[in-house]
């Protein structure tokens, strides 16, 4: 390799992010052609371990996830700029390990893939070992935080070392193909905008639907719950892109800016009973066997975490007063499916008897496939009566991009941070604005104080959910 000048160095180089996530994605990158040749990757972990021996155990992960991608001829172009330091994060005279590594490198950056109780002591030890200069930045990956109070300590203690426009907090729903394409839709056609509002738009849903259960994450998960895990950042994110005013352009400010106010502009929900649903699944049926319920998963036990929410937000803006944002994901539900649903307002006068009109909507599908689907009402062809029924104008972006490999999300978030490009992560007034309104939701739960509703794995989720959209005369797109 070209000498190296810079570096990306991963702590919790061995987990499971960065097995399943980081390294697949580098290795995607490099086999492109889009990572730097001068880059250094360090992969830190505890136990000492010979660049060889993490090396073979980088090209297993990449190997694994990347498929007919992988090619031995790509992988040895990588393999040689792989490095392995052994780190404790809580022990400082460990990070002289990583200082040998990177032997004067100053334009690093910093991918904290561990347990959020880390950053502070990394950040520390980075800085007190003269690591951290002001070439250096730093990526952290959620959950920033349970709450208001942990998220500003976490913030606090990753401003002790980095300034903020060298903080890159990752929401890996920003790197999505179709997430960056509904800002397209959105800002690159006039056809949508003078309709974006409540004037023409009478109801906005997002879904976040997993098969998946907790997986081997029960530990972790128990202390979140959907609403921390999900709502707090993936859901959020993709509320504030609906629903933000046009920004002045792409700059990191300009895009932040527009989504903080949407986040500002969130009604507090005071009425938890009416306008939320927390779920915990029960034993069912779900990805085509029986499945265990939460409680009795691998490691679980009883407990009051939810698996499932549905909110109804409201945005109070000129743009949006009135129109109910309703939010939903929830684990072991039918189908694996995120979408944005951009429900129209009915027609005021049908002059076509006999027929039900349904209102137009536009659905931007995120997965398992990008489709984005407008209904209209259309004729039935017919000389004799005057038949209508709703049909779909579709693009698939799979089918028109055919070419196109789907990239993982990671794999855009790398580069942009690699290039220090902040646009697509979260800036501290954001995530803190975000925690505000979920805090006063989970206060209103423990005031409750009622379990979750069960549902079966492989249902909508509990019964509530149906009732919550109902109560205002809708229905949710299933
Ligand atoms: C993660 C959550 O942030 O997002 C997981 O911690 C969840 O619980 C995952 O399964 C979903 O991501 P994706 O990209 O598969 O929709």
């Amino acid at each position: 390799m070209s000498e190296a000048s810079r570096a990306l160095v991963i702590f919790g180089g061995t987990g499971d992010l960065a097995q399943r996530m980081l390294f697949p994605s580098l290795y995607n990158l490099d086999a492109d052609g889009l990572l730097p040749r001068d880059l250094l990757i360090v992969g830190c972990s505890r136990g000492a371990m010979s660049d060889e021996a993490f090396g073979d155990k980088v090209g297993d992960w990449a190997g694994a996830r990347s498929g007919d991608h992988f090619t031995s001829a790509k992988w040895s172009a990588l393999r040689g700029r792989i490095r392995h330091a052994a780190i404790d994060a809580n022990a400082p005279a460990s990070f002289a390990n990583l200082k040998r590594v990177l032997g004067g490198i100053e334009e690093t950056l910093f991918y904290l893939s561990t347990s959020p109780s880390h950053y502070g002591a990394i950040c520390a030890n980075l800085k007190a070992a003269g690591l951290a200069g002001p070439k250096s930045r730093v990526v952290v990956e959620k959950p920033i935080g349970r709450d208001l109070g942990s998220c500003r300590e976490i913030n606090d203690s990753l401003a002790r070392t980095f300034a903020e426009g060298n903080i890159f907090r990752i929401d890996h729903y920003l790197g999505k193909e179709a997430v960056q394409n509904l800002l397209a839709l959105r800002f690159a056609n006039t056809l949508f905008e003078p309709l974006w509002n409540k004037v023409s738009i009478a109801q906005v849903q997002i879904t976040v639907a997993e098969t998946v259960g907790v997986e081997d994450r029960w530990g972790y998960y128990d202390e979140y719950g959907a609403i921390r895990d999900m709502v707090q950042n993936h859901l959020l994110q993709l509320l504030c892109l609906v629903a933000m005013e046009p920004p002045a352009n792409l700059d990191p400010d300009s895009v932040r800016n527009e989504k903080v106010k949407v986040l500002l502009s969130l009604r507090p929900v005071s009425d938890v009973a009416k306008k939320t649903v927390r779920g915990q699944y029960s034993a069912g049926y779900a990805e085509g066997h029986t499945v265990a319920g939460y409680a009795t998963e691998p490691g679980g036990h009883a407990s009051d975490t939810e698996t499932f929410v549905a909110i109804q937000a409201n945005i109070d803006n000129w743009r949006w007063a009135g129109v109910p944002f309703y939010l939903r994901t929830g684990k072991r539900l039918p189908i694996r499916r995120s979408e944005i649903v951009i429900q129209f307002r009915e027609v005021p006068h049908s002059v076509f008897a006999g027929n039900q009109l349904l209102a137009n909507r536009l659905t931007i599908t995120l997965q398992p496939e990008e489709e984005i689907a407008l209904t209209l009402m259309n004729k039935t062809p017919d000389l004799e009566q005057m038949t209508l029924r709703p049909l779909g104008l579709n693009l698939s972006l799979s089918d028109t991009f055919k070419k196109a490999r789907r990239r993982i999300a990671y794999e855009r978030l790398l580069l942009e941070a690699l290039h220090g490009k902040s646009t697509l992560f979260v800036r501290r007034d954001e995530a803190e604005a975000a925690w505000r309104w979920i805090d006063a939701i989970v206060s209103g739960w423990k005031k409750q104080g009622a379990p979750p509703a069960a549902y079966a794995a492989g249902s909508w989720g509990p019964s509530a959910a149906i009732a919550l959209t109902e109560r205002n005369g809708h229905s949710w797109n299933e």
